[in-house]
């Protein structure tokens, strides 16, 4: 590295001008990038399975078909995500393996359990709605391909979290009290992990300042949670359910709602591989890449024949 590169690479952050693929970049840039990326990625791929749970018991078709649609974007997140950490030379198997081996992370809200209907439309109101919060900020990212991976990732995010308001509001407006009592089940089990899904305090956050520094985070995990929250509990009185948090109130001095304390013990359990599904979810993964190898090969083998014959 010389003093050159550092240089003009530093200016290019400080005029927020993308670092794209061919550009030179601190290795350890590069590596905080793929962390975060691949991560990211892996989430988007974890993250159909407690939905999928789903699938088969819609109510009715066109809750199936939204719920379809919106699993399927999801799969296209991962494969945009894994695009944009292969252009920093992460190779995606290897990435993958690295997960399924417990050395990279997904998102902790995944290793939670869909236990009823209104999860459905609990998961895309609060965790596609925090994963917007966090995305929106990441579409100025400091690195090309991962900010534009991020808009049109925040284009589908939109819709998901609609669905999800969409189906709470039917079934407390139009629900019967069962139906009102399964949507706030739903919050009292997704309200805490969702502000999980920030990340620890930015005094806690191990990669947070030098991230900020590299604008690859626009905004510290605390500030991105406090605007989740103060978008969120509005949501929540027009649908007339209860978040469970009884320091939950509004702070006419910071002009943002105080929230009572995170249990973060609860947090480093789910991250360390034993929250309630960590196990169902990589056994499901290693699965999928186990039944799937012959589909991998049998692409491959197509596409090095063809480009065989094009050669020829
Ligand atoms: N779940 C699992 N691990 C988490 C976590 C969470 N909710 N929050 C933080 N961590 C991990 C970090 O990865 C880091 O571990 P590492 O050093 O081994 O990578 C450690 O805890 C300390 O946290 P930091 O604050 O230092 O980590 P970051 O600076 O990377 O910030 C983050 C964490 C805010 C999640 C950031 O990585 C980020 O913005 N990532 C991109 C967005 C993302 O991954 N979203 C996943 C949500 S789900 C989703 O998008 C799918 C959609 O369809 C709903």
């Amino acid at each position: 590295m010389s003093n050159a590169e550092l240089k003009k690479f530093e200016d290019k952050i400080e005029r927020d001008v993308k670092i794209e693929p061919r550009d030179w970049m601190p290795e350890a840039y590069r590596e905080s990038l793929i962390r975060q990326i691949s991560q990211h990625a892996h989430s988007e791929i974890v993250g159909m399975l407690p939905e999928a749970n789903w699938l088969a018991r819609a109510p009715s078709l066109r809750r199936k078909s939204i719920l379809m649609a919106k699993i399927q974007d999801e799969a296209g997140h991962g494969l945009y995500l894994y695009c944009a950490a292969e252009t920093l030379g992460a190779e995606r198997q290897a990435t993958i393996d690295a997960m399924l081996e417990g050395k990279l992370k997904y998102s902790s809200i995944f290793n939670y359990p869909t236990r009823s209907w209104a999860d459905m439309g609990m998961i895309g109101w609060l965790v596609d709605g925090a994963a917007i919060v966090n995305q929106v900020a990441l579409q100025r990212t400091s690195y090309g391909p991962y900010a534009r991976a991020m808009v049109r990732i925040c284009k589908e995010e939109s819709f998901h979290q609609r669905q999800g308001y969409e189906l709470l509001t039917e079934l407390v407006k139009e629900g019967n009290a069962e139906q009102k009592a399964m949507v706030q089940d739903s919050i009292n089990r997704f309200w805490w992990p969702s502000l999980m899904m920030f990340g620890p305090h930015d005094s806690d956050s191990a990669n947070g300042e030098q991230s900020i520094a590299w604008k690859i985070k626009r905004l510290g995990n605390d500030e991105l949670r406090q605007k989740f929250i103060d978008i969120t509990v509005r949501q929540a009185e027009y649908l007339d359910i209860t978040i469970p948090d009884p320091d939950l109130k509004w702070n006419e001095k910071t002009g943002h709602y105080d929230h009572g304390p995170i249990d973060w013990k609860e947090f480093k359990q789910v991250v360390s591989g034993y929250g309630p599904c960590n196990k169902e979810r990589m056994d499901a993964r290693r699965q999928a890449q186990e039944e799937g190898k012959w589909v991998v090969e049998a692409g491959l083998a197509y596409h090095a024949k063809k480009s065989m014959n094009e050669a020829a």
